[in-house]
C-alpha cells in the first residue's frame, strides 16, 4: 500500500512556545486514520503544520509522493491536501451554495464546479435542500456537513478533519462520520481525522494514533486501541 502522507520527525509550535515533538505519522491511499488526544495535545497544530499554515522547524511532510514541507497552505491545497478547520468556518451570511462554491477556488476546481456541485448535493440530498438559507442558520451538524462539502469542491485526495463532533449531539455525530465514510468508498478519498471524541473516532477509523503533550504515545489499528486498557482508562472514562 502506498502512503499518500508520511510524516516524520516533525516538529512545531508558536513562537517560542514548541508543541510538536517528534511526531511520525501514515496514511495511505483510501485510508481512515484517527489522532486522538485530550485538549491541548497538539492536533490542532499537527494538522496546521501539515497543511502548511505553521512553519514546521523540523522534520519532512511528504504528500502523495512530494515533499511538501513549509509549501504555503494554497499550494497545498490545490495539489490536493484540504483541511476542515474547527466548527467548519463557513461564511454565515452566505448561503449554503455560495459557500460551497467557494470551496471551488482555484482552477482545477472551478473548471470542475458544476459537477462537483451535483456530486455533493446528490450524495448529500440535504444540501440541496438548504441550498439557499444562509449558512449561519444551519443546525451545528448541517453546518460541519456543510464544511465537509465544500472541502470536497476543491477535489481532494487527503481529507484533514478538526474534531468535525465538536459540540454536535450524538446523532448529529453519527451524521458526519456516515458522511465521511461514504466520501471515502465513494470518491477513494483519504481521511486524516483528528478528535477528542476517542470512541467514535477509535471505531471510524482503520488506524489510531494517540497524541499527548505533542508526541504520538501509541499507534495501532482502532478496534485494537479502543480494547486497549491504557487508553479506556485514560480517554474513554472506562
Ligand atoms: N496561536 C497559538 N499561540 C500560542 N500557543 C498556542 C496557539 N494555539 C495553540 N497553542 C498552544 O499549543 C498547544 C497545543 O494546542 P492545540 O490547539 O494544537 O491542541 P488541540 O489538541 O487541538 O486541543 P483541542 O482539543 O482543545 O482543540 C496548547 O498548549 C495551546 O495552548
Ligand atoms: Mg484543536
Amino acid at each position: 500500500m502506498s502512503s499518500i502522507l508520511l510524516v516524520e520527525d516533525l516538529f512545531s509550535g508558536y513562537g517560542e512556545l514548541p508543541v510538536l515533538d517528534g511526531v511520525r505519522l501514515e496514511v495511505t491511499r483510501g485510508e481512515i486514520v484517527s489522532v486522538v488526544g485530550a485538549n491541548g495535545a497538539g492536533k490542532t497544530t499537527l494538522l496546521l503544520t501539515i497543511s502548511g499554515h505553521l512553519r514546521a522547524h523540523a522534520g519532512r511532510v511528504t504528500f502523495d509522493g512530494q515533499d511538501i514541507t513549509n509549501v504555503p497552505a494554497h499550494a497545498a491545497a490545490e495539489r490536493g491536501l484540504v483541511m476542515v478547520p474547527e466548527g467548519g468556518r463557513l461564511f454565515p451570511f452566505m448561503t449554503v451554495l455560495e459557500n460551497l462554491e467557494l470551496g471551488a477556488y482555484h482552477p482545477a476546481a472551478r473548471a470542475r464546479m458544476r459537477e462537483s456541485l451535483e456530486e455533493v448535493m446528490g450524495m448529500f440530498p440535504i444540501l440541496a435542500e438548504r441550498r439557499s438559507q444562509l449558512a449561519g442558520r444551519l443546525s451545528g451538524g448541517e453546518r460541519q456537513m456543510c464544511a465537509v462539502a465544500r472541502a470536497v469542491m476543491a477535489l481532494p485526495k487527503l481529507l484533514m478533519l478538526d474534531e468535525p463532533s465538536l459540540g454536535l449531539a450524538p446523532i448529529m455525530v453519527d451524521k458526519v462520520f456516515d458522511m465521511v465514510g461514504k466520501l471515502v468508498k465513494a470518491k477513494g478519498l483519504s481521511v486524516l481525522l483528528v478528535e477528542q471524541n476517542v470512541g467514535n473516532a477509535l471505531r471510524m477509523c482503520e488506524r489510531g494514533y494517540i497524541i499527548e503533550h505533542g508526541g504520538i504515545l501509541k499507534t495501532g489499528r482502532g478496534e485494537d486501541l479502543l480494547r486497549d486498557p491504557d487508553v479506556q482508562r485514560s480517554y474513554m472514562g472506562l
